[in-house]
């Protein structure tokens, strides 16, 4: 277990350069080095960074709201044993960050936030380690909005929720909305319909080749969107039985040994990374034979700059966490008494947003990615002004 005093290594070194520090040696080391990311780099300009200790049960949590000119901080709280602190505190700011520009794309009345509780969750992970945490959440009165995220579940919310009342992702006989991953398949074949339309000028998958890598639980919902729409369909997965629970339902999809094949498919008009974070990178991009990109997974893109190589190759990038915001809408519909439809409806309204990106990006001659960034920080300004 890393503790206060952890010197960064490895990932953590990233990490530590992220914040503007080589090393992190004691506690009075980090808040000058996260004020000086905080206040004075690009990446900054966080609104409040809670650290939250509770020496009985173990808790070291970082609750960071980037920015709550729409409305609360809504996100995620990820339980993830990190390297050191400074890897958990850039991972906070980093992840909250991205929440407020994905909250703004889907048009949510809700800023970015996000927490991280620090440590294995297989093994420090009690109800009263649970409870602790959602009290810290209970002392910003509002402001911040949790849900899961990596490391907790539906199960640790409805304990979170027992502390506060801004806590979602509940199980339906707690007042939640339950599975996620349904509006976010949804929402994310509404982004490829619009790709679609702006690419080929009709707004269907019908008689294209989609390869979809990873059919988990948003992967696999996906797939029935695209089989319904009349997509030839190819996969990839890790896990054996998530394939065969496609196979046994569907021969007719065909399945290819890993995500290298995949993105070599002999004909292959949309990619639809729907596993881990950096899927777009060197060594995948080059090699990309599909026109168009647009899937689930989070963070699609490895590093700033892959998208230009995209644009490049003439490849048409769905930017992620526009067409992945189906999650996002329905646990924010927690706040307001979940409503299937009213969520569906919501999350219909990604096939418009994402047009918009596309029409954007063509103006503005940059890359939908960058297009996105700039909607959603007109957004944030501009509600800041009202
Ligand atoms: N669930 C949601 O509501 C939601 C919302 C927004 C974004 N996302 C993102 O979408 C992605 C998928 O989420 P999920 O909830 O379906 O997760 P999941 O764990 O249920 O599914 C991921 C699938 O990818 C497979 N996989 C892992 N590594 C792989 C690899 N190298 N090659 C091929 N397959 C691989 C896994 O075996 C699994 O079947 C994640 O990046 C997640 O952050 C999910």
């Amino acid at each position: 277990m890393p503790t206060w005093s952890s010197p960064p290594t490895g990932r953590a070194a990233t990490a530590a350069s992220y914040l503007g520090v080589t090393t992190v040696t004691d506690v009075t080391g980090v808040p000058a080095d996260v004020l000086s990311t905080l206040f004075h780099s690009e990446r900054g300009g966080h609104e409040q960074v809670v650290l939250c200790q509770d020496r009985a049960t173990g808790l070291k949590a970082v609750i960071a709201l980037h920015n709550t000119a729409l409305g609360p901080a809504l996100g995620g709280t990820r339980f993830y044993p990190y390297a050191s602190e400074a890897e958990a505190i850039a991972d906070a700011l980093n992840l909250s960050r991205g929440m407020s520009y994905k909250n703004a794309m889907a048009g949510l009345d809700l800023g970015g936030g996000k927490a991280v509780i620090i440590g294995d969750p297989e093994q420090i992970k009690t109800e009263e380690l649970l409870l602790a945490y959602g009290r810290f959440v209970a002392s910003l009165g509002g402001r911040y909005v949790t849900a899961c995220d990596v490391g907790t579940y539906v199960a640790d919310m409805d304990v979170i929720a027992r502390t506060n009342r801004w806590t979602t992702g509940r199980s339906p006989e707690n007042g939640g909305a339950g599975d996620s991953s349904v509006l976010t398949a949804f929402g994310v074949f509404q982004g490829m319909r619009a790709a679609a339309q702006t690419l080929w000028g009709d707004p269907t998958l019908r008689g294209r080749k989609v390869g979809v890598a990873g059919v988990g639980k948003v992967g696999h919902y996906l797939v029935e969107h695209l089989l319904e729409d009349g997509a030839e369909v190819v996969i990839t997965d890790v896990r054996e039985e998530s394939v065969r629970r496609i196979t046994d339902k569907h021969p007719q999809v065909a399945v290819v040994a890993d995500t290298n094949a995949l993105i070599r498919v002999e004909g292959l008009d949309v990619y639809a990374p729907c596993a881990l974070g950096g899927a777009l990178n060197e060594e995948t991009v080059p090699f990309l034979t599909a026109g168009i990109v647009c899937g689930a997974a989070n963070n699609q893109l490895a590093h700033a700059g892959i998208e230009k190589d995209l644009e490049a190759r003439g490849i048409l990038y769905a930017p992620d966490y526009v067409v992945n915001a189906g999650g996002v809408i329905q646990v924010a519909d927690e706040l307001h008494g979940f409503d299937f439809d009213r969520c569906k409806a919501k999350a219909t309204k990604i096939f418009d947003t994402t047009l918009e990106i596309f029409a954007r990006a063509k103006a503005d001659g940059i890359p939908p990615a960058a297009a996105a960034d700039r909607i959603a920080e007109q957004r944030m300004a501009d509600a800041r002004r009202a």
